[in-house]
């Protein structure tokens, strides 16, 4: 599935943009990284494409993985330590990817929540069925000052047929992160279908690799090489209109 796109050089395999948004490499959080080494791998593969500031947005998710502030962060901690051991020219920054649940309800009620700089907030639809209510989330979090981001929004099957739905969240100052994984077609068609039509539409500010093991990494690399990236790139003037730095560099150490 991977190969259909014709490969450039791989020295063209680098991104446009020096922040990743979306990545699971915290290790022994979540199913991503279970090891500092396999973190440090993993960080070495975003060096190679580019990237220099890592969001760590592990999940919290009900019953599977239910992260608090605390555990992300001794998680972090670790993995700081361990990047300032090797010399790694790479930062990272705590925060999780909270999928929106009757744990999310409790933690966001109880005020633990862990926002990227500049209080960014990703969160992840369900993957079942939208949830009633998320238009009234997505406002009260801007209400308390948040900013929300809405995880690869391509990758929940039930807005396909109601595209409109795309369009009212994101009228309501939502910000949406497309998986650069989905336009590759890791999720398959219908995820990389609808990835592209979001980019036609103006409906990506931010893209991420939404990396959890070096898998995603070589897939990603792999992808970012290929003609089909960089047509991509170049028909929809993705420099120009993707955020990833914009966004985040008024809150991040130069
Ligand atoms: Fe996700
Ligand atoms: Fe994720």
């Amino acid at each position: 599935m991977f190969n259909i796109f014709r490969k450039k050089s791989k020295q063209d395999a680098k991104l446009f943009y020096t922040t990743d948004v979306h990545s699971h490499i915290l290790p022994g959080v979540d199913h991503g990284s279970q090891s500092v080494d396999e973190s440090l791998e993993m960080l070495r593969a975003q060096l190679d494409m580019g990237i220099t500031r890592v969001m760590c947005t592990s999940h919290v998710t009900a019953e599977t993985f239910e992260n608090t502030p605390e555990t992300l962060t001794a998680a972090f901690n670790v993995l700081k330590k361990a990047i300032e051991e090797e010399g790694l020219p790479i930062e990272i920054y705590v925060s999780a990817e909270y999928r929106i649940d009757e744990y999310w309800n409790s933690e966001y009620e109880a005020g633990h929540v862990l926002p990227m700089p500049g209080n960014h907030v990703l969160l992840e639809n369900s993957f079942v069925q939208e949830l009633i209510g998320i238009d009234n989330m997505m406002f009260d979090l801007q209400v308390k000052g948040y900013r929300p981001i809405l995880a690869h929004p391509e990758r929940y099957r039930y807005y396909h047929d109601r595209r409109d739905r795309y369009k009212t969240l994101h009228n309501a100052s939502v910000k949406f992160q497309v998986n650069i994984l989905s336009l590759a077609g890791y999720f398959g068609g219908g995820a990389r279908d609808r990835a592209v039509w979001l980019i036609q539409n103006n409906l990506c500010d931010m893209l991420g690799s939404d990396m959890h093991n070096m898998e995603h990494a070589g897939i990603i690399k792999d992808y970012i090489g290929s003609r089909d990236w960089h047509k991509l790139c170049e028909k929809y003037n993705l420099e120009r209109r993707i955020i990833n730095d914009k966004e985040f560099a008024p809150f991040l150490d130069q």
